[in-house]
């Protein structure tokens, strides 16, 4: 079998990431084809991995119907995903697509049948589930290691309004809202994935502090499963931090920017081994599609995200879609 033909939909910031990633896998895929209207862009990607004599098109269709491609990477605005992803399902390609999947559950739920349908993957993009650090919290809570869950409270602080002004994450119809839909996203997906638990209630504050879109977000969830975590989504904060603190009956994990601690009562603070990381996105997603194992971030898991970010704007009166650019 040849190498697995890829193409790009979008081949701004994030894109490099995965061109890296998939041209570790040289014997298996190689970049195929470029689709972003700025050419800058696509220059840029061209330059930087020396992909001279690669297919390029400023329109993602014109790629999918002349390019022969086995799958696509969507790195393009948020309310594009939808769309794009259908068509490449549709051309016949696996999709592994950049978070947020979609920017509604309706629209995720008809990707995933489209994907079923045309009997290809799709997979979303969050890579927090190739980290140690949040395999480590994940297996821990699935083990008991600090007993029964009791509240988690998950923290993400970013200069996020600082840097998006201007761009299309401020601008509602590509955005399809603010740091919540965006890096925020990152934060929702470790809550439901780590934890597994199904959430039942939100009541969310929202601050826009003068954007288009919302910066802050403040979010008590309440879980079937009984416990409440707070979720805070800080857009105009001054550096980067990412924390949690996941309480058990029997003890506490502490995450704070990659670091992790396992606390119990009257001990010191533990330092746990983390598993090896031993796969990324593109790998699992390259893997995946040779039968070497399941999908592993299917956009079955994703709809829960994007059911909850819904959720969020919807309980605090928020429809960015509804908002004029
Ligand atoms: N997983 C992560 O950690 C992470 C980090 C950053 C961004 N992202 C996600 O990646 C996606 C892209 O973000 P980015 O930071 O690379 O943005 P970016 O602005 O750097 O790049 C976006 C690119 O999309 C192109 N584009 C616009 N309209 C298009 C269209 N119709 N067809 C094809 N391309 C089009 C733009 O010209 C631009 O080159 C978003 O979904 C974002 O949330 C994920």
């Amino acid at each position: 079998m040849g190498k697995l033909r890829f193409g790009f939909i979008g081949t701004g910031g994030i894109s490099q990431w995965h061109g890296r990633q998939l041209l570790e896998l040289s014997g298996e895929a190689e970049i195929a084809a470029l689709a972003d209207p700025n050419a800058d862009s696509r220059d840029k990607f061209i330059h930087k991995f020396g992909l001279d004599g690669v297919a390029v098109h400023d329109d993602y269709r014109d790629m999918l119907n002349e390019c022969a491609l086995d799958a696509v990477v969507i790195c393009s605005p948020h309310t594009l995903h939808f769309e794009q992803a259908t068509d490449a399902l549709k051309a016949g390609c696996h999709v592994l697509v950049e978070k947020p999947m979609t920017c509604s559950s309706a629209e995720a739920e008809r990707l995933i049948a489209s994907a079923r349908e045309a009997g290809k993957l799709l997979q979303v993009s969050y890579q927090r589930h190739f980290q140690p650090e949040f395999l480590y919290i994940r297996k821990a809570l699935q083990d008991g290691a600090i007993g029964k869950l009791t509240s988690v409270t998950a923290s993400l602080y970013q200069e996020w309004k600082q840097l998006t002004a201007g761009s299309w994450r401020a601008v509602p119809s590509l955005s399809g809202g603010g740091m919540l839909m965006d890096s925020g996203s990152h934060i929702v997906d470790v809550l439901l994935w780590t934890t597994n638990m199904t959430p039942v209630e939100v009541k969310p504050m929202l601050h826009r502090h003068g954007a288009p879109v919302e910066i802050d977000s403040f979010t008590a969830v309440r879980f079937a499963e009984g416990p409440i975590a707070s979720l805070n989504v800080v857009g105009f904060a001054q550096g980067w931090h990412e924390t949690y603190m996941f309480c058990g009956e029997e003890g506490a994990i502490r995450y704070d920017n990659g670091r992790i601690a396992l606390l119990r009562l009257g001990k010191e603070p533990e330092y746990p081994e983390l598993p090896a990381r031993e796969t990324n996105q593109d790998k699992s997603f390259v893997d995946a599609i040779l039968g070497r194992h399941e999908v592993l971030v299917p956009g079955e898991f994703a709809l829960k995200v994007v059911r909850l970010t819904e959720d969020i704007y919807k309980a605090a009166g928020y429809d960015p879609l509804a908002e004029i650019d």
